[in-house]
């Protein structure tokens, strides 16, 4: 779908966002290995979170299947290609959707008669790999060409070492697992990633003994936190960057998924580039995931975040950001990149509307997402008129503004929704391809933009 972006709008006033696609794949995860009933509200109509409830409705019983198929069939019927409309409803229950999940422990998955297709979520499959480590059965994980392009030897070289058979296509999906009786190990991860590290806590729940993880970096901890406050035997340690878990089998639970603080990521993006002042309500706080603010900070944005309440271990309240007068470059360093990895697309075209120049330092791991976004985010922002380049692993964008054109969402949603953010603040309109990728972490993105003043609309 082509969309038509056009300057001149104000995104200004008060906004939720969908629930947080990584807490609520985890939050399925556990209610489908649960002992017992659980229930979930709040979960996103996002694409992602659907292929992660329709490879769990092919692993669970028959009290949890239907619920589980009907609601990640929807999902994928609705936002499909077909059924989507620029203002069509987003999901299978706009807003609070409640699921509930008759849980009958982990042990007790069934053999899924099919492969399991994550579709395009990387970390659908990274997670259940983890799960299935202990299920001692054959299964298979497949996704979509995106996914099937992108690594697993960090997911399967470890769970390898717990016990685990665990096959790659030469380090790509599918993926073919074979799961058993597991033992504990203490993994040094070689790249910070919060999809590996779950993954090892969550076979680390079926393993012998204790399970440790030991970060390069801080990731999002959202594993961590959910285990936790289920009662696991969760310890932290080294400035919380070395995480063990030892077995454990959890009941059911009751939570709300948080709004979606990387969605909010691109309101406030808009809001900054038209100069409005925005809040967002329900929006979880977790520090591993707002860093981004402080990059707005050192950029010249002035936000306020304020914790109000707390779903399953998880911080969440408000976020407000005030009109801003200019906007100035900064440095992203390596060391920071880790816990702004999902805001890049945004930070960077943000940065394109600065003064000075922006860099995003050693920036690899940009290439193993959705697209190559090293290179896409680059290219997105010369696509709309503005400069940017790679040097080595580095992103540099220049700031000055855009003049505006045409830009690919390059099957990727993130460079969707920034290219949108990017547009509203150039000097001309632009065209955006592919703007239905955006469903797949943040259904209705459009449809929130508009509500806030912002021009943009199916060309
Ligand atoms: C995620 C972790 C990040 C992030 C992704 C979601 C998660 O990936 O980019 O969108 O839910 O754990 P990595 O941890 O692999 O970098």
């Amino acid at each position: 779908m082509r969309i038509l972006v056009e300057p001149g709008g104000t995104v200004e006033g008060e906004a939720s966002v969908p629930g947080d696609k990584s807490i609520a794949h985890r939050w399925l995860i556990l209610s489908a290995t649960a002992r017992g009933t659980s229930v979930l509200m709040g979960l996103p109509a996002a694409l992602d979170v659907g292929s992660t409830a329709l490879c769990l409705a092919a692993l669970v019983g028959d009290s949890a299947r239907p619920r589980l198929e009907a609601w990640g069939s929807l999902l994928e019927h609705q936002s499909g290609g077909a059924g989507f409309t620029v203002d069509g409803r987003v999901g299978p229950t706009e807003g609070r959707a409640e699921l509930v999940v008759e849980g009958e422990g982990r042990d007790r998955l069934h053999v899924p008669g099919r492969p399991l297709d994550c579709g395009n979520s990387g970390t659908t499959m990274r997670l259940l790999i983890g799960v299935l480590a202990a299920s001692p059965f054959p299964c298979a994980l497949t996704g979509d060409e995106s996914l099937r392009a992108r690594p697993m030897e960090r997911v399967a070289a470890p769970l390898r070492e717990m016990g685990a058979s665990v096959r790659t296509d030469h380090g790509h999906p599918p993926v073919e697992i074979h799961g058993g009786p597991l033992r504990g190990i203490r993994h040094e991860l070689s790249v910070p990633t919060a999809q590996a590290k779950g993954a090892i806590l969550l076979a680390g729940l079926a393993a012998d003994g204790w399970t440790t993880v030991v970060e390069p970096a801080r990731t999002r901890d959202h594993t961590e936190r959910a285990l936790r406050r289920l009662g696991a035997p969760v310890r932290l340690g080294d400035g919380e960057r070395t995480v063990s878990v030892s077995r454990f089998q959890h009941d059911g639970f009751e939570a709300e998924v948080p709004g979606d603080v990387s969605s909010t990521a691109f309101l406030v993006g808009a809001a900054t580039l038209t100069g409005g002042e925005l809040i967002v309500g329900g929006v979880g706080l977790n520090p591993t995931r707002t860093h981004f603010l402080s990059v707005l900070d050192r950029m010249g944005v002035v936000t306020e975040s304020r914790v109000t309440g707390e779903e399953l271990g998880e911080p969440v309240g408000e976020l407000l950001v005030a009109p801003v007068a200019a906007l100035r470059g900064t440095e992203v360093t390596a060391r920071e990149l880790p816990l702004v990895i999902d805001e890049v697309p945004v930070l960077a075209a943000l940065a394109a509307h600065a003064e000075g120049e922006t860099r995003f330092a050693g920036g690899a791991e940009l290439r193993a997402k959705e697209s190559d976004r090293l290179g896409g985010v680059a290219e997105m922002v010369r696509d709309l008129g503005g400069r940017a380049r790679v040097e080595d692993e580095d992103l540099v964008v220049e700031g000055g503004g855009l003049a505006g054109g045409r830009a690919s969402a390059r099957r990727d949603h993130r460079l969707a929704m920034a290219a949108t953010v990017a547009a509203l603040g150039a000097r001309a309109a632009s065209e955006i391809d592919g703007m239905e990728w955006s469903e797949v972490s943040f259904p209705g993105f459009l449809t929130a933009l508009r509500a806030l003043g912002a021009r943009v609309g199916a060309v």
